[in-house]
């Protein structure tokens, strides 16, 4: 599951980023790609805006994406998109929630991250801090806190299927809005379990991930070639 239905506000293209290209693709398509060619990938389901529909569709025609098995409306939030692809899911397999705008996405993370969450049924990507952390509420430091305990949280998130609709069903009924799935399933006190990733699945947010963007995609073709 796919949410691709952001306006990528952030990146002040004036349209949505994932249409930005990283060498000759745009970003969505690498990402997409990541799935494509991932044998235990079984379908790709994309939520989309209605208006960028067709636009999308003939990329993944340029490009051969042949898994996307479902194109469904996003919503206003991330959280609601990601909603549409659950519905939309009919099946009782592990799913997947991965951000479009995260295009460097290794497939061993990905194998890593399924094979706990076929396991655990909740499992989740993240890679450990580096740099020293402060809590400091109102820009006054309180405490540092041990890094040891502290993951910056990405995407992939996976799990069991009845377990993120589980989540999913508690917090439209709390009109609870999170910002990734492992929240959801975190407030139905579920456990979910880290996968270590890597440093460079990166978001593609602002326009300097654009720039190191550019720089990883040379070090992945590098890779490829050897
Ligand atoms: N997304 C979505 N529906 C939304 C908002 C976001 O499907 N209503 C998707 C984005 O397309 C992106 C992923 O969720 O692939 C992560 O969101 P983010 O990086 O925040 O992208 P945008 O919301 O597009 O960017 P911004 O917050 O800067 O506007
Ligand atoms: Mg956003």
């Amino acid at each position: 599951m796919i949410p691709a239905a952001g306006s990528g506000k952030r990146m002040g293209a004036g349209f949505n980023k994932l249409f930005l290209k990283l060498g000759e693709k745009p970003i969505f398509i690498h990402t997409l790609e990541a799935f494509q060619q991932d044998p235990n990938c079984r379908e790709i389901i994309l939520a989309v805006k209605n208006e960028e529909k067709h636009e999308i569709e003939a990329y993944l025609h340029q490009f051969e994406i042949t898994k996307v098995t479902q194109m469904v409306e996003g919503g206003s939030e991330r959280q609601y998109s990601v909603d549409a692809c659950l519905s939309a899911y009919k099946g009782d397999g592990v799913v997947l929630v991965h951000d479009a705008a995260r295009p460097f996405i290794r497939r061993a993370v990905i194998h890593a991250l399924v094979q706990e969450a076929a396991v655990s049924g909740a499992a989740i990507v993240g890679v450990k801090a580096k740099d020293t952390m402060k809590l400091a509420p109102k820009g006054i430091v309180q405490e540092t806190v041990n890094r040891d305990h502290l993951w910056i949280v990405q995407t992939p998130q996976a799990f069991r299927a009845e377990v993120l609709r589980k989540a999913s069903t508690q917090a439209k009924a709390d009109q609870f809005l999170g910002t990734d799935e492992s929240m959801l399933v975190e407030r139905i006190e579920y456990p979910v379990k880290m996968v270590e990733g890597t440093y460079d699945n990166v978001k593609m947010t602002t326009q300097e991930d654009l720039a190191i963007g550019e720089i990883l995609l040379k070090r992945v073709q590098q890779e490829e070639e050897v």
